[in-house]
């Protein structure tokens, strides 16, 4: 069996900033993916390459055995790897439900969707998506109305509208009041569970990654310094020393 995702000698720099400096990784189907490391260590450049955002200068990255090193975003979305929106300003002014409908239609390729809004995707579809992530009552408000933890969820409803595989979610917490992150964390949790998407999420609260990992990844200067159980990347020397600054 190919892994969900697999990286070889992934190499990136910024000016003189190696922001990707030989990275093998895989992911395994029904993962649980933490990745935490320092502000600036290459988190979100290797999504970015994974997603095909970026161009590695060297290296390869395969999805399921297949290498999409030199695909665009659009192609690897259809294949499967989706990263939740970061809720651009176009859909603030549309309700939440409005946000679902155009997310389901953007999956079929067609570039009138809004024309087309409402007609072209099944509600029961829409509502069950609304159920997912708790966003029923909110259905008909627009987006911008809601609170962080909320639009986060809603983000990630809409990535899960397009039937992926996998789902890579970009520090899902920040912004979020701290009593908020465990819900936020729940219920995005369940949902992706419900959906038996396999996820990759990057994060820096030591509880959050705890309790929601199966697996953690931990990275310094675009490199993996840790990879394990989250017990054992938390304690390890390392981790404490680079990252948690506890050592
Ligand atoms: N588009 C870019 N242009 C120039 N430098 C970048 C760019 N993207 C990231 N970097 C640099 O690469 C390094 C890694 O950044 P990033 O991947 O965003 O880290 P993280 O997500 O872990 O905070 C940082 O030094 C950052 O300043
Ligand atoms: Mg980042």
């Amino acid at each position: 069996m190919d892994a969900l995702v697999r990286t070889e000698g992934l190499y990136l720099a910024f000016g003189g900033v190696i922001a990707a400096d030989g990275i093998d990784f895989h992911l395994e189907e029904g993962e649980r993916l933490a990745v935490i490391g320092q502000n600036g260590s290459g988190k979100t450049t290797f999504i970015n390459i994974c997603t095909g955002f970026l161009k590695p200068t060297r290296g390869k990255v395969y999805f399921e055995g297949r290498d999409i090193t030199r695909m665009g975003p659009r192609h690897i979305v259809r294949l499967g790897m989706a990263r939740s929106f970061q809720l651009p300003q176009l859909f603030l002014d549309h309700s939440v439900r409005q946000c679902l409908e155009i997310s389901a239609a953007a999956r079929s390729g067609r570039l009138s969707f809004f024309a087309e809004l409402g007609r072209s995707v099944d509600s029961r579809e829409i509502d069950h998506a609304l159920e997912l992530v708790g966003l029923r009552e909110r259905a008909n408000e627009p987006s911008s109305s809601l609170p962080e933890g909320q639009r986060k969820l809603l983000d990630v409803a809409m990535a899960l509208m397009l039937n992926p595989k996998l789902l890579i979610i970009d520090e899902p917490t920040s912004g979020v009041a701290s009593e908020d992150k465990h819900g936020l964390m729940a219920t995005l949790m369940r949902a992706l569970e419900e959906r038996k998407v396999t996820s990759w999420f990057v994060e820096h609260d030591v509880d959050i990654v705890s309790r929601y990992a199966s697996r953690v990844v931990a990275w310094t200067n675009g490199k993996v310094v840790a990879d394990g159980p989250p017990a054992e990347v938390l304690e390890s020397e390392v981790v404490r020393r680079e990252i948690l600054g506890t050592a």
